[in-house]
């Protein structure tokens, strides 16, 4: 049988809890499907930044370097500042290994019942894919004159040829294999110099992919589309600020930002890529055993899809339906009473 080099990066607070579900999950599927995986766990985390000054090791990435996939719980916990703790660990994993594509699918699953009037199961079936290298998350600006009145700050947003083409590619693609649909995300009417850039990409690479139908909405209107027609949209794809709230809007228009997966994705495969909920460590709902582990177990299902693994990835996106669709077990979240430790057991049950 062959054995999948798994690295676990539970983290902080709910992180750890919903990776134990993810991997209950993925042992029941490798049985069945007739492979193992076999997992190193790394206690990277605020707690381990508390206690030893740094988020991981000084050779952590090259610990992971040799792994088949990365699975992640979350990461940022207060006591320490999120810049610090972020930077200290989930984006530099990203950069190192270059996963430049993040793919956030999400669906309104039946059984699901939307805050939002127009989002009917079935009708909902959106894949943000948000750019995940550069953008609006660039290291370049800096802080002058802190604390006296001439005091400012600097944040550049940095856009290349080669990162919005390779991020426009993957994402007509995907849509080339899907509905046809692509809608970019932009705000050239705003932001004057990296948006009009990022269009002119967007319409250069669509002349490459004919089978696709796009187009393109300010990130304001888009955020309004998501919550009145989310049924219009197929793949979107977004800069990685704007992905990054997207994702979280088209999470709660699906019921829960906990239910949705995210996959890092080196579509080169020259590095492991990194698979995680979208959301975060959730410290006001920490240590109590009621998060929803559906996002966790959902970005394991993207993780066998990448590890070759199509029909057992599968089955955990059918149980995942099943659990919704054919029981009221559901975790506080979605409206239930369910914890997460119940939860996991009625959708193991339904595998
Ligand atoms: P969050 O996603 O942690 O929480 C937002 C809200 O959603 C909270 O009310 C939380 O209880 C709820 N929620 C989130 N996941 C849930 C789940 N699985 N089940 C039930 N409810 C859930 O976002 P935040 O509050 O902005 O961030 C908290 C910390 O997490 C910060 O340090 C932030 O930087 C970090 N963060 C990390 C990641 C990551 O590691 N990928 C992602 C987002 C935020
Ligand atoms: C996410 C998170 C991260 C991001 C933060 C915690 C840096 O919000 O994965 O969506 O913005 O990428
Ligand atoms: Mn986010």
């Amino acid at each position: 049988t062959t054995n999948h080099r798994i690295a676990l990066i539970p983290g902080d607070g709910i992180g750890a809890e919903v990776l134990p579900p993810a991997q209950q999950v993925l042992d029941v599927l490798g049985r069945r499907h007739g492979f193992s995986l076999s997992y190193t766990s790394y206690d990277w985390s605020c707690e381990r930044y508390l206690r030893e000054g740094a988020m991981m090791p000084a050779d952590g990435i090259d610990q992971l370097r040799d792994k088949d996939a990365i699975l992640l719980g979350a990461v940022g916990y207060p006591g320490v500042p999120d810049h610090v703790s972020l930077w200290g660990l989930l984006i530099p994993i990203r950069r190192s290994f270059r996963q430049y594509v993040n793919l956030r699918p999400i669906r309104v699953f039946d059984g699901i019942d939307s805050p939002v009037r127009g989002a009917r199961p079935g009708d909902v079936d959106i894949v943000v894919v948000r750019e995940n290298g550069e953008g609006e998350y660039s290291e370049i600006g800096g802080r002058l004159n802190q604390g006296t009145s001439e005091e400012l700050a600097v944040q550049e947003a940095v856009f290349t040829r080669a990162g919005v083409t390779r991020i426009a590619d993957y994402a007509f693609s995907l849509a080339a294999r899907r509905r046809g649909k692509l809608t970019s995300a932009t705000k050239s009417n705003g932001i004057i110099h990296t948006m009009p850039f990022w269009d002119e990409l967007i319409a250069e690479r669509a002349a490459e992919h004919p089978g696709v139908t796009w187009d393109q909405e300010h990130i304001d209107a888009l955020a309004a589309k998501f919550v009145l027609e989310p049924a219009r949209f197929d793949v979107v794809v977004a800069s990685n600020l704007f992905g990054d709230i997207l994702s979280d809007l088209a999470a709660a228009v699906a019921g829960s930002i906990g239910i949705a997966p995210a996959a890092n994705l080196n579509p080169e495969r020259d590095f492991p890529s990194m698979f995680e909920p979208v959301h975060g460590s959730a410290p006001d709902i920490a240590g109590q055993g009621i998060a929803n582990p559906l996002g966790a177990i959902w970005s394991a299902a993207m993780m066998l899809d990448h590890l070759g693994r199509p029909a057992a990835a599968r089955d955990i996106t059918d149980a995942i339906a099943s659990v919704l669709a054919k029981t009221d077990t559901r975790t506080r979240d979605l409206g239930g009473t369910a914890t997460t430790a119940e939860f996991t057991d009625k959708l193991t049950e339904l595998l």
